[in-house]
Order: structure tokens, then sequence, then C-alpha cells
């Protein structure tokens, strides 16, 4: 399972990225606001750092539109994966994108269906957002589960990201289905790190080896 981290702040990536957690990073017009930065420089500087794929996010909504805007993301740098929404629209610019040979993230995807049209349009990434499922009473790890059943019935290339993830459960259920590669923020990529019964037993051991009046240094 590939890693990506979900975020635009390049400090939190080089510190993900330092340890050999990082396989690309994901961004949004939202990302692009909390960070404070230029899209264009701090993009750039995500792209000097990882050698994985870095989704940049159009913003336009019309096909010809995106095209422009995409074409202008794709030359910060190589692993630049450009980024659209799954309208038709959307589509008709992935479709464009991926006959140029640039990788694709079709992102704001919460149904099978749209899967479908992703795959059919060469998209390298379809995003579905499990936590905005969940957030309306719709199971986001089914949807996950229920593209890996489709794209393995038919042998699509388009890899399954999940997206919009806000738990460890929510990784290690992408983990047991087979997503290709979970998008996280930061903090819950490291989250997965913690279990109370860790923090328990280190305490335990500490105390006990307090008591030896021992020094391993
Ligand atoms: O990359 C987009 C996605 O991960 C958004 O997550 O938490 O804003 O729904 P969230």
């Amino acid at each position: 399972m590939k890693f990506f981290v979900d975020t635009a702040d390049v400090a939190a990536i080089k510190e993900l990225n330092d340890l050999g957690m990082v396989d690309g990073v994901t961004t949004n017009p939202s990302l692009i606001l909390k960070s404070g930065r230029d899209i264009l420089e701090v993009t750039k500087e995500i792209c000097d750092m990882v050698s994985g794929p870095v989704s940049a996010e159009v913003v336009a909504t019309e096909a010809k539109a995106m095209i422009a805007e995409g074409l202008k993301l794709a030359k910060i740098a190589p692993n630049i994966a450009i980024k659209v929404p799954l309208t038709w629209d959307g589509l008709t610019a992935c479709k464009a994108f991926a006959s140029e040979g640039h990788m694709v993230n079709v992102t704001l995807c919460f149904s099978a269906a749209q899967a479908i049209l992703a795959a059919k349009a060469g998209a390298s990434f379809i995003s579905p957002f499990i936590g905005r499922l969940d957030d309306n009473n719709i199971d986001g790890i089914e949807l996950i589960a229920d593209i890996r059943t489709i794209y393995d019935n038919y042998d699509f290339k388009t890899e399954i990201l999940a997206a919009s993830i806000r738990s460890v459960n929510h990784i290690t259920d992408c983990a047991k289905i087979g997503a290709d590669v979970i998008t996280a923020p930061p903090a819950v990529i490291k989250a997965m790190a913690s279990h109370v019964l860790t923090d328990r037993g280190l305490d335990q051991f500490l105390k006990d080896w307090a008591k030896t009046g021992q020094s391993i240094i």
C-alpha cells in the first residue's frame, strides 16, 4: 500500500518523507488556502522534495479552461498528477491529459459508477472520499470495496486512492480491502504508531528499569 500525504504543509511532508513514509502528496484548493502559500511555489517545493506523484488541482469547471490550468500545473514538475473533479467536464479534461501522457487524479468520487467512468477516461488515480460519505451516513469503506471488485473484474489499471481519511481504522480497513493508495493528513499517519498498551508497557518497563539503578551508557 502506498502512502500519500494529504497536505500542502511542507514541514509536515518533510518529517514523514525523511522517514520514508511518503510515496506521494495530494493537495486541493482548501489545503492550499490552509498553507497560506502560492500554489505554484508550494507545489514546486513539494515536487522537489518528493519523487512520487504530487496532485495539484484545477479550479476551472469547464473542460477547455481545466485543460489550460492543468497544462500549466503539469509544467511545475514531471511528477505532477493533475487533479480534476469528477464531473463530465473533468472526465473530458482527464481524457485529454491522459492522452498526452500526464498522470491524472480524478477527485470528489462518491460512487462506484463515477469510478467506472474515471477508469474509462484514463485516470491514473480515482479518489473516493471515505470520510465525507461516513459524514452522510453512507459507508465509505464499502465504496472502496465495490470499486476494488469492479476494477479487478475488468483489469482497470486506475489506482484506487482512498481519500478523506479521518482515522487509523480507515487506513487499516483500506489496506485489508486492497486500496492501492491512501492519502491521509500527517496527524492520522503519525497516529498509526500509537497504542494504549504500547504506552502502558513502556511506562512499566521504565519504572522497573529505574528500580534496577543501572544505566546502559
Ligand atoms: O484530498 C481530499 C480529501 O482527502 C479531503 O478530505 O477530510 O476534507 O474530507 P476531507
